[in-house]
């Protein structure tokens, strides 16, 4: 398994349904990687074997993994097959997928399960609604979400939380830096388990706003969607 500890930084391209195999090839020739930092891309799993780098501290994440693990479940990935491909990480419980999905905090829970048994890294999506917030229950939810989507298993080395609040997410909204510093420390005070989880942020980061919200305290760097997309801001945002 990949030592987490050994990065100041963990920095993930979630590229959702976006790419082909011309953007590919341009992206991963103009694709600066940092030497003390850890950059997964996160592309359709379609093109997750298209991709061939041996730069190191790059690696190949999934965006997604089968609540299964065989059978005849038509269309899915199993955690084996994802691993025995070469991926090290992969999201699980990105509020795309509890939204549109239908994705619990239980199947999520046995996702985190069947990855942490193939060894690979499952990067943990939590976060509230915008009314959530206004209603004051930013904590109570998140807690929830901790409590049943993180399997006993899980732990510092082997499990990676990203917090997003769902509406940053596309939006260009963000919390306060305050609001995200406070948030992340909340999750990591959750109980003495998490003081050492690396907690990443996601939500409308871009070039402009990435090294305010990476050298905050609690943050362990970023979950990147749309300005993932673009290289050059991306090579920003991770240099
Ligand atoms: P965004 O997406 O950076 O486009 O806000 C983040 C995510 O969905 O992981």
């Amino acid at each position: 398994m990949i030592n987490l500890s050994q990065y100041s930084a963990i920095f993930i391209a979630n590229w959702k349904l976006n790419g082909n195999f011309t953007f590919l090839k341009e992206y991963y020739d103009k694709l600066k990687v940092s030497s003390n930092n850890c950059t997964v891309i996160c592309p359709p799993s379609i093109y997750l074997k298209s991709i061939k780098t041996n730069k190191e501290n790059l690696y190949t994440g999934a965006q997604d993994v089968s609540f299964y693990n065989a059978g005849a479940y038509t269309g899915e990935l199993s955690a084996s097959m994802l691993k025995e491909n070469g991926i090290d990480f992969c999201l699980v419980g990105h509020s795309e997928r509890r939204q549109y999905f239908r994705e619990t905090n239980e199947s999520i829970k046995i996702k985190c399960e069947n990855l942490l048994r193939e060894n690979m890294i499952p990067v943990v999506c939590i976060g509230e609604t915008l009314e959530q917030k206004e209603n004051k229950l930013t904590e109570e939810i998140l807690f929830t979400q901790i409590k049943k989507s993180i399997p006993n298993i899980a732990n510092n080395k082997n499990c990676i939380i990203a917090y997003e609040p769902v509406w940053a997410i596309g939006t260009g909204l963000t919390p306060t830096l305050d609001e995200i510093n406070s948030v992340h420390e909340l999750i990591k005070n959750f109980n003495s388990k998490f003081k050492n989880f690396k907690v990443l942020y996601g939500g409308s980061v871009k070039s402009t706003n990435s090294k305010d919200i990476n050298s905050l305290k609690h943050v362990d760097g970023c979950l990147i969607g749309g300005a993932s997309l673009k290289v050059d801001e991306f090579n920003t945002i991770i240099s």
